[in-house]
């Protein structure tokens, strides 16, 4: 979930995280914010891959 309102961040491409609400982007290795208005980092999550697909762990 955003850190800026709590939607859910969606589409993960080129290394980042956008949130669709209010556009804030997070880098996806450190889930640190790079744009937007969020400014507190993504909290880590596990996940595993599996082909294309990506799932929490
Ligand atoms: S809730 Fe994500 S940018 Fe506002």
């Amino acid at each position: 979930l955003c850190t800026h309102q709590g939607c859910a961040v969606k589409d993960v491409s080129d290394g980042t995280i956008t949130c669709p609400c209010h556009n804030s982007t997070f880098d996806a290795a450190t889930g640190s914010p790079t744009g937007g208005p969020a400014t507190q980092p993504l909290p880590a999550r596990e996940i595993t891959v599996e082909g294309d697909s990506i799932r929490l762990a």
